[in-house]
């Protein structure tokens, strides 16, 4: 069996973090016995300025044909905030069709987060969040721009289609022998009485179908207090695509940082992308002090949507082995280089 991957390293201690997951990535496909072919894309910040490309069509075209996506980050101080976002990673995001972002939140044995009362298993759950539309449809535009009388619409897009895809992805996810069967909306249903009303009802239709999974729902505002104060009522999470973007950056902090906070864009019956969900990290890039575990994360994630699951159970068991030597997780503080750290991985398959 050969999987070929497409690997895009990207910008700033993305090529970094890839080669710790490539290294991972490597050791555990000897083991399982699986063959990978590594397809590498130049895309990113380096070659826009270069080129002014972003994610041309024959890219986009090879990228298509690849069983799963590995990126490490996008992003260039050099370029104009908003490019690189919309006409690479959004767009690969959309052309894709990949429509559930699906990110983790879990705590790893030994690793310290800003939250002290928090305990290692009260932080388990995993956020579904809706990446194909909502206000990331880049519908809208502006009016008597630059003049006093400006006007800027920028429009939340919810259909029909899209929400009831992500809500039934949410259910099945639910019902997996991992997860305890519990899901719960995340909007602000109060507020954002369109949007928020589709997502309910869809919710609730849907919920016929999974007799087996408690519905709940929280307003996104103070689902950031839950996730201060009581974490453990979350295991699935269903949410827009601006929500979710919100909430899981608190939830990365919640579960040790972004060094360690992993995600996939996926299309359950497409090619998938996986990516650390940090960014570039500009006061690392060079310096060997990234923590490549998010990456070596979103491999995990990689593997299994690939269906080797022994595999990315193995690169879970390295996870655990490294986090428990490491003594704190934050940037800088972890006792270890990149490269040190992408080795107590590989020694902990093993284990
Ligand atoms: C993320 C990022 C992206 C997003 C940006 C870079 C477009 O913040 O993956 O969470 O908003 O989705
Ligand atoms: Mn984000």
């Amino acid at each position: 069996m050969t999987h070929t991957i497409g690997v895009i390293p990207g910008d700033g201690t993305g090529p970094e973090v890839v080669r710790e997951g490539l290294k991972v990535l490597e050791a555990v496909r000897a083991v399982e016995g699986f063959d990978v072919e590594l397809v590498e894309f130049d895309l990113g910040g380096e070659r826009y300025l270069r080129t002014g490309d972003t994610l041309p069509d024959d890219d986009l075209a090879r990228l298509r044909q690849m069983d799963a996506i590995f990126l490490g980050a996008v992003g260039h101080p050099d370029v104009k905030p908003g490019i690189l976002e919309r006409d690479l990673l959004l767009r690969a995001r959309f052309e894709l069709d990949q429509y559930v972002n699906l990110r983790p939140i879990a705590r790893y044995p030994g690793v310290q987060t800003l939250v002290p009362s928090h305990g290692e298993d009260d932080v388990n759950m995993v956020v579904v969040r809706e990446n194909s539309e909502g206000l990331y449809s880049g519908a809208g535009g502006f009016h008597r721009k630059g003049t006093p009388h400006e006007v800027a619409v920028q429009e939340s897009i919810n259909t029909r289609h899209g929400v009831e895809r992500i809500v039934r992805y949410a259910f099945a996810l639910a019902m997996r022998p991992e997860r305890r069967r519990k899901l719960t909306l995340v909007h602000k249903t109060n507020v954002l009485t369109f949007a928020g009303d589709l997502y309910q009802r869809v919710v609730n239709e849907v919920a016929a179908d999974f007799p087996d999974v408690e519905t709940d729902y929280v307003h996104v505002d103070a689902c950031c207090i839950y996730f201060l104060d009581q974490p453990a009522r979350f295991d699935v999470i269903v949410t827009d695509n601006m929500f979710g973007d919100i909430i899981t950056d608190l939830g990365a902090m919640i579960q040790g940082g972004m060094g360690i906070a992993a995600g996939g864009n996926i299309n359950p019956h497409g090619v998938s992308m996986f990516e650390p969900i940090g960014g570039t990290a500009p006061d690392h890039t060079g310096k060997g002090t990234i923590n490549p575990l998010a990456a070596i994360g979103a491999l995990q994630m990689l593997l299994r949507q690939l269906g080797e699951d022994m595999a990315a159970a193995s690169v879970d068991r390295g996870i655990r082995h490294a986090t428990s030597l490491m003594k704190g997780m934050r940037a800088g503080e972890m006792g270890f280089t990149t490269s040190e750290v992408g080795d107590l991985v590989v020694e902990g398959l093993a284990s």
